[in-house]
């Protein structure tokens, strides 16, 4: 990709002050009269038809945020007047969370790539729960997922009453749920792998939905770098489980072993579209998957639908390489799209057209 003025300005920065200074923008953006209007109008897709049902829910784009982007439900008006189809907020944790302390976001070196260090700051559910109770009518048509996960300081074993703490907490308020388990660098040492640990983690959450007259689907977030047999595992539970997709992946702790963080980016993407299309190939592509990892291009938001992919979270892109990575995937998508739909058609139609 050619080097746009947004990666230029952004290149002057860090990477961590770089997305603080965007997200302050855009805040400001959006708090100005008809400030959420000229954000529709110079970043949203225009009307593309990429509007899909995926687990019951109409989302009328399938690109969205991924966790880490809004952890904190902030810029939820914004983000929906930009034309996403889906916001993750999180990872929501029980008590506010500092992270690690700075600088603990780095970017690699000729690499569209980041060294994520953070341990997943957040502000803690009060403070998210108030974001979403209060959201404007500005984001009806926003569908927005809650990405659960892990307290940094609390035991593994207080983890399951944690994690559903934030789900009974948030259930009323948002569309469907993530759970995430695949590790952050704080807490590398309670990554649930086993079929027993993850199933002690969301039979609670399936428990507790069981008795609640709306239904919020729950996807399982997983890392890059499981083992076949690991993720066998976890595609055994989608099928097996009423789970109801799963999100891949998160960054990987492994692919740079000499780095002290998760790699995400453009070193992830191969690795996020290879794990989607087994996961799809394995299910039949009878189960909703949210493909994240390295979507840098609109040509790897495409590639990863066509590997099976009914969504497409973008975090590292967007911070990278701005919002428009938004309306310029949209616009491939739709031609795609649209290529694939005359190609169908029989010569006759071709030809009246
Ligand atoms: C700075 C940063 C913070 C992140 N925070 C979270 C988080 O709180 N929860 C989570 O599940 N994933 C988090 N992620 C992972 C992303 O949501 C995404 O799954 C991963 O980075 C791969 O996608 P990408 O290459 O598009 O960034 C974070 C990633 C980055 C780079």
């Amino acid at each position: 990709m050619k080097r746009t003025l947004f990666k230029y300005l952004t290149r002057l920065l860090p990477a961590e002050n770089a997305h603080s200074l965007h997200t302050t923008l855009i805040d400001f953006m959006g708090s100005l009269p008809f400030g959420k209007w000229w954000l529709h109008i110079g970043l949203a897709p225009r009307k593309l038809n990429l509007e899909r049902e995926v687990f019951g829910i109409h989302f009328n784009n399938p690109i969205g945020v991924a966790a880490g982007f809004d952890s904190n439900g902030e810029l939820l008006d914004e983000l929906s007047a930009t034309g996403f189809g889906f916001v993750e907020i999180g990872s929501v944790v029980p008590r506010p969370q500092p992270g690690t302390s700075r600088p603990r976001i780095r970017r690699l070196r000729n690499s569209d790539s980041l060294v994520d260090n953070s341990g997943y700051p957040s502000r803690g559910l009060e403070y998210v729960l108030d974001k979403v109770r209060r959201r404007s009518d500005y984001t009806r048509n926003l569908v927005i997922g809650c990405n659960i996960g892990k307290q940094t300081a609390s035991h593994a074993e207080e983890r399951v009453k944690e994690y559903l703490r934030v789900f009974r907490n948030m259930y009323q308020y948002v569309d469907f749920f993530v759970i995430n388990i695949a590790c952050n660098t704080a807490s590398k040492r309670f990554v649930p792998r086993t079929r027993e640990e993850i199933l002690s983690l969301i039979e609670p959450l399936f428990e507790f939905r069981r008795g609640q007259p709306d239904y919020r689907p729950i996807l399982l977030k997983i890392s890059p770098d499981l083992n076949r047999e690991e993720l066998n595992t976890i595609i055994d539970i989608l099928i097996e489980t009423p789970l109801d997709g799963i999100e891949a992946v998160a960054g990987s702790l492994e692919l740079l072993p000499e780095e002290a963080g998760a790699v995400s980016g453009a070193r992830l993407t191969e690795r996020s579209i290879e794990i989607v299309r087994y996961i799809s190939e394995r299910t039949e592509g009878n189960y909703p998957i949210i493909g994240s990892g390295g979507m840098m291009h609109p040509e790897d938001v495409c590639r990863m639908l066509e590997a099976g992919a009914s969504l497409v979270a973008l975090n590292t892109g967007l911070r990278e390489n701005g919002l428009k990575l938004l309306k310029k995937s949209s616009k491939l998508l739709a031609s795609r799209t649209q290529n694939a739909i005359d190609q169908q058609k029989p010569k006759s139609d071709k030809k009246q057209n």
